[in-house]
């Protein structure tokens, strides 16, 4: 083991990098598409796979129950929701598939999203009693006002889920407060966990009894828990993982919930809550000092590149109002690149086809730079992700590959 539990939490950027597994000298601005695991959390997961290798019948039958229910109650807690109402899930593609396809749907019913909506989600919706909402867009990287649509959605007597795949890690929210029926993000993007590994919360206050596991197993006829928890014999080590990535990710100063212990006070005496809530909240202002190092670097450093590939480019950022903004995720626009940003035509925002996709792999095979090209509303735009292991040099290096690009009259692969 290289990285051990107690290891001093070397500085972010340059230094930080040596823990994680990225290759060497590449620029890698994409941690937003699929995250990346430090060596800590790999050899975590690898040494799980050796357990599990090591004696197949004492795990699946014994151990894993026991690691998953924590694993589970880290999450949960985590996230300040409960743990009777958190289920983990591959990814979020999957929880979203498991509320849809067990919704009783009837002939006129439709499932309703936005233009916005993750195009994985926008094919398995068929559209309005079902809603699917982000809480961050993919890939305008918009944090939209989940609340007050929750409420509307309420209003009309509609179920919704909202897709936080980038929430986890990125931003600190009270998830019970928003209300929706289920609320679904990934661990595997911001949160360090190897993938794949998502969590489901269901509303407890709204509940529905047609939700269920998208596979149904032996033990469907168990609690939903275990229901959720054995479909079929599988490699339960990212999950049992998710523990080991916010334990790294808390060790580096990353936010730490505690609107759920907070919230828990009903359970105990008045002369307890009292003197605990003062407790709680003196612990909160001290830990406000150093809380949340993880999202402060990486919303500093994406202010600071922003502004230098702006100039650099003379291009501007999406124009958004500021609390919009999600601090870790961004989207710019391009210069002009010939042979990509001419006869656009009408493709849209799906990530992984068309010319941005070609222009993505151009800037990553010419220059070991990763970003994620997108075409919204017409124009070539970059998203951009920060992460602890990120620098300016960073944007300096997709910077000048860029303008490289606008300079040349050919840019064949
Ligand atoms: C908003 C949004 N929803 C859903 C997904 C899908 O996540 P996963 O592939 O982990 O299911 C993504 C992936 O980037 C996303 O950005």
């Amino acid at each position: 083991m290289t990285t051990s539990k107690d290891d001093v939490v070397p500085a972010f950027g340059k230094d930080i990098r040596k823990e994680f597994m990225l290759r060497e000298n590449s620029v890698f601005l994409n941690h937003g598409a699929y995250g990346s695991i430090p060596r800590y959390v790999h050899e975590r997961q690898a040494r799980y796979l050796t357990e599990l290798e090591s004696h197949p019948d004492i795990w699946f039958r014994y151990n894993v129950c026991t690691y998953l229910r924590t694993s589970t109650a880290k999450v949960a807690t985590f996230m300040g929701i409960h743990t009777e109402d958190t289920f983990l899930v591959q990814n979020v593609t999957r929880a979203i598939n498991t509320v849809l396809k067990s919704f009783p749907l009837q002939k006129s019913d439709a499932f309703l999203i936005t233009s916005l909506t993750y195009v994985g989600v926008k094919m398995i919706s068929a559209a309005t009693v079902a809603r699917v909402e982000d809480h961050i867009t993919s890939p305008s990287s918009i944090v939209l006002p989940v609340k007050h649509i929750v409420e509307v959605c309420h209003q009309h007597g509609m179920v919704i889920v909202v897709d936080a795949a980038h929430i986890p890690g990125q931003l600190k929210v009270d998830v019970q407060d928003i209300d929706a029926d289920f609320y679904t993000g990934n661990l595997h993007k911001w949160l360090f966990c190897p993938r794949a590994c998502a969590f489901i919360w269901t509303n407890p206050k709204r509940h529905h009894a047609w939700f269920k596991p998208l596979v149904t197993s032996t033990l469907d006829n168990e609690s939903l828990h275990d229901a959720f928890a054995h479909e079929g014999t599988r490699d339960d080590t990212s999950y049992v993982c998710s523990a080991d990535g916010i334990y790294y990710y808390e060790r580096l100063g990353g936010m730490f919930n505690v609107l759920l212990s907070l919230k828990n006070l009903g359970s105990i005496s008045t002369f307890n809550v009292h003197v605990y809530k003062h407790m709680m909240h003196n612990l909160l202002t001290y830990f406000k000092i150093i809380q949340e190092k993880i999202v402060q670097y990486n919303s500093t450093l994406m202010a600071e590149g922003i502004k230098y590939l702006e100039e650099k480019w003379g291009t501007k950022c999406l124009a958004i109002p500021e609390n919009m903004k999600a601090p870790c995720i961004r989207i710019l626009q391009l210069p002009f690149i010939p042979r990509f940003s001419d006869s656009l035509g009408s493709e849209g925002t799906d990530v992984s086809k068309g010319k941005n996709f070609e222009l993505k792999k151009l800037i990553l095979d010419r220059f070991d730079v990763s970003s994620c090209v997108v075409i919204l509303e017409g124009q070539l735009m970059v998203r951009v992700s920060t992460q602890v292991y990120n620098t300016m040099d960073d944007f300096i290096r997709l910077g000048e590959a860029v303008l490289e690009l606008t300079q040349k009259e050919e840019n064949g692969p």
